[in-house]
């Protein structure tokens, strides 16, 4: 596939950096001497170990070498090691169907969403969006001034036929086709839908027909609660078009602030240009902690870590259910969130929730947040509201809503 067609002309002006591509190639020589880089000297740094212990009661020590590099600078894309484990932990996962894709550690996955916008997106152009959205999305994509064509979703996500309709008329109209759509396929934030099967496929069928590329924002993959794990697009992906975040904000730590881009060579070339002249690279040292823990859990002590995650958010999925059920039957419908961690609410007879959100729930200590944050247009009425599952605790969540019910009846009636 031809990627710089997809190219910003920011991005095709961008050149990589003689330093960095220097400091990562001392990194791997043996014995190699660098007058080079203006590394500080780790013998001044105020750490002599640095010692982790895991909940099932394992220790992971950083000392020597493993200590100074997670106290360095590193390589931009990320850790020679770590990168390497990654690219096959990719593989186990996804089974990407092509050769020339690669990885890239990120500052946790929305920092390589913007840098993926960046990329891709000139001032004013079209791009297609999963609606509502994460609005951290939303306003990641407020500085490019997009023409913005919503892509709505219902009990099973996106519908691909709105795309290819939207597509259709475009051509008929002489207008630009989008270059990228943005996807949040596995228990999406807020909606917790998760996209089917047969969406996925035909998306990616759309998408090779109309020649636009996928991004898959997946954050909350291993937070599904299906029988069977879905399809990813990286999976389906067979020449390059799937540009896929992974995020280990929900399932080791969001303050480590990790996360991958896995896409096309050419992109993950042109994206680590750009880290090399922000971030510089990932945090060393969260690297270093997750290369430690893949190392000593192995795969299947992190799978046994995912199916334990999986099963404390069902649980508080379930606790949630039962209590909005007890107290909002008759006021409200809902979804039952598939995945992730929301669950999103109609309120019946209100048209604009607001006020009830910022006003009356605040004043009562009570935080929600109303569907407005998930519009692009926040200016248009909405009665969806969007409470999390994943933080308070069940005596909490009861007690919201039993607080909620008789504000809302008053708020109603
Ligand atoms: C859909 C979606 N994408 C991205 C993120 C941010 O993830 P990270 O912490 O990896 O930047 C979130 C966080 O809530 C999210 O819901």
């Amino acid at each position: 596939m031809d990627c710089a067609k997809f190219l910003t002309s920011v991005t095709k002006r961008r050149k990589p950096s003689i330093i960095r591509e220097w400091a990562k190639r001392f990194i791997e020589t043996p014995n190699g001497i660098s007058l080079a880089n203006g590394m500080p000297n780790t013998k001044t740094f105020p750490f002599e170990e640095i010692t982790v212990t895991y909940k099932n009661g394992i220790k992971g020590k950083l000392t020597g070498d493993e200590l100074s590099y997670a106290l360095q600078y590193g390589p931009s894309q990320g850790c020679i090691p770590l990168v390497k484990k990654m690219r096959e932990l990719q593989i186990h996962l996804h089974k990407p169907a092509y050769n020339d894709w690669d990885i890239l550690f990120t500052s946790g996955s929305m920092d390589g969403c913007n840098k993926i916008f960046e990329m891709i997106l000139e001032l004013g152009d079209p791009v297609m969006v999963q609606v509502p959205t994460y609005n951290g999305i939303l306003n990641a994509l407020a500085p490019f001034a997009p023409e913005f064509l919503e892509i709505p979703q219902d009990h099973n996500g996106i519908i691909p036929e709105i795309i290819i309709k939207i597509c259709k008329e475009r051509i008929r109209d002489g207008k630009p086709l989008p270059k990228i759509i943005y996807v949040n396929p596995t228990g999406a934030n807020p909606t917790g839908t998760v996209l089917s099967e047969s969406r996925r496929k035909k998306l990616y069928e759309v998408a090779v027909t109309y020649d636009f590329l996928i991004l898959e924002d997946d954050p909350y993959r291993v937070l599904q609660f299906l029988d069977k794990k879905p399809t990813t697009f990286l999976e389906l992906d067979t020449e390059g078009r799937v540009l896929r975040l992974d995020s280990f904000s929900k399932i080791l730590s969001a303050g480590i602030r990790l996360g991958v881009v896995t896409a096309h060579k050419e992109f993950i070339k042109k994206l680590t240009m750009h880290m090399e002249t922000t971030n510089i690279h990932a945090s060393s040292m969260s690297q270093m902690l997750l290369f430690k823990l893949l190392n000593t859990w192995g795969q299947d002590q992190l799978e046994q870590h995912f199916n334990e995650i999986q099963r404390f958010y069902r649980e508080r999925r379930d606790i949630m259910l039962s209590s909005i059920e007890k107290h909002l039957s008759g006021l409200a419908e809902w979804n039952v969130p598939q995945g992730g961690m929301f669950v999103w609410l109609k309120i019946n007879e209100i048209k604009d929730v607001m006020e009830l959100a910022s006003k009356k729930c605040i004043s009562q200590g009570i935080f929600i947040i109303p569907g407005h944050a998930f519009n692009y247009d926040k200016s248009k009425l909405e009665h969806h509201l969007r409470l999390s599952y994943s933080y308070a605790t069940p005596t909490e969540i009861d007690k919201v809503l039993t607080f909620f019910d008789p504000i809302l009846t008053s708020f109603i009636y």
